[in-house]
């Protein structure tokens, strides 16, 4: 059996899909493993380093996919990938299939076995390998560090001779995988923490972080989990009332780092025109959101948008690629995870399970076919 890692095709992705850690890992279960030239150069790993672990270097996506069974990426192949695969062979990656269907369409024309690991059930067997959370998290650290480094002033107080900063108010609204990370990152970096969220449960984790929070306690609130653990999409009543909420502090903060989703629906809009108006020059906005419609009015896609008032919205896109090392080392590892529950260890070839609850919630596509229930086409 023979793994590609390919070089990603899309100039914005700096991730690649396995280092020499999960290499050496694929070895030891006896699978041979190619990486194309230059696969791990903005993730800082050069071709040396996976030859010192045993994998084979090819030249070019062509070369490294011609004989591979299972073809690893960060994003999902695109067309002119598809036709250097061999049919009927199994590639996982982050497909991002939601309103994607062309492209799911154009893997099973290709004859290809589709895996998307950002369907990955959050259950405790499949945690080592959930890709939303390895990447979330360092997208919330990386939303602070980005926060910091755009504020003209100091993060933590300081006691000077020549006299005293005060710390940074920083206000994180949505407190999942990454908000909880922008907390403890931002708390470290000596900052003033407040945070919102609409589940109840995060109140408890935003305290025992050392952070205040702050939220519209409501009825409401009460019920806004859904049994998935996500966030429904609030009231238009809720709605007003988390705004004048949120009007009153958010013109007290200095960075405010918004990470709030639905799923399956736009990112609610928390940040109005109006609240970014209210805030001091020199405050920063950090929407996290911003590839999903953006939290905050005036947001733009990887853009830093200056506001008439001197508030800057950070907008960066694919975040935890900012962190391209770290992030390719977890996602690399979420990864091997999933992939070693494919490989008999006997006979040291793919075994995929297919009736495997893992396989079923993250297969797209099989033998032509889009199989995954969730991207049916819809009948005329
Ligand atoms: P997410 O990325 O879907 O959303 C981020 C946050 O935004 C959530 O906390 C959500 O409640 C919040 N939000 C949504 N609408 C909002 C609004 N109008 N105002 C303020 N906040 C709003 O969430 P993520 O990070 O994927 O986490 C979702 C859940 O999954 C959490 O309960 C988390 O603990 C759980 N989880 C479970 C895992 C497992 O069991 N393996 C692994 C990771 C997360």
């Amino acid at each position: 059996m023979r793994i590609a890692v390919l070089t990603e095709s899309d100039p914005a992705e700096p991730r690649v899909a396995a280092v020499p850690d999960t290499i050496k890992k694929f070895k030891g279960l006896g699978v041979d493993v190619t990486v194309q030239s230059g696969a791990g150069l903005k993730a800082g790993v050069p071709d040396a380093e996976y030859e010192a672990v045993g994998a084979t270097i090819a030249a070019t996506s062509r070369d490294a996919a011609a004989d591979a069974d299972l073809v690893l990426k960060v994003r999902r192949p695109n067309e002119e990938e598809l036709k250097f695969l061999k049919s009927g062979a199994t590639v996982i990656a982050i497909m991002d299939p939601y309103g994607n269907e062309t492209a799911l369409k154009a893997m099973a024309d290709a004859g290809v076995s589709a895996f998307s690991m950002e369907l990955m059930p959050r259950i405790t067997r499949a945690q080592v390998m959930d890709v939303l959370s390895s990447q979330a998290n360092l997208a919330g650290y990386r939303a602070v560090v980005d926060g910091a480094a755009e504020y003209g002033r100091a993060m933590p107080m300081m006691m000077t001779a020549a006299g005293t900063v005060p710390a940074a108010r920083v206000f994180v609204m949505g407190v999942g995988v990454a908000g909880l990370q922008a907390i403890a990152t931002a708390r470290r970096m000596g900052a003033v923490v407040t945070a919102t969220d609409v589940r109840p449960a995060t109140k408890e984790q935003v305290e025992s972080l050392g952070a205040k929070f702050v939220a519209v306690e409501d009825d409401e609130f009460k019920q806004a989990e859904t049994s998935g653990g996500y966030a429904k999409e609030m009231s238009a009543e809720y709605q007003k009332k988390q705004a004048e909420l949120v009007a009153t502090h958010i013109a007290k903060q200095d960075i405010v780092i918004t990470t709030a989703l639905i799923p399956g629906r736009p990112a609610p809009k928390l940040v109005s025109e109006a609240m970014v108006a209210s805030m001091k020059p020199g405050s920063v906005i950090v929407d996290l959101a911003v590839e999903r419609g953006g939290n905050v009015a005036g947001a733009e896609a990887g853009e830093i948008v200056t506001t008439e008032n001197g508030v800057k919205i950070v907008g960066h896109v694919n975040v935890a690629g900012r962190l391209a090392a770290t992030a390719s080392s977890l996602y690399s590892r979420n990864l091997f995870a999933f992939v070693e529950t494919l490989i008999d260890k006997e006979s040291k070839a793919l075994a995929v399970q297919w009736d495997d609850e893992l396989v079923k919630a993250t297969n797209l596509t099989r033998d032509g076919q889009v199989v995954h229930p969730s991207f049916q086409p819809k009948a005329a």
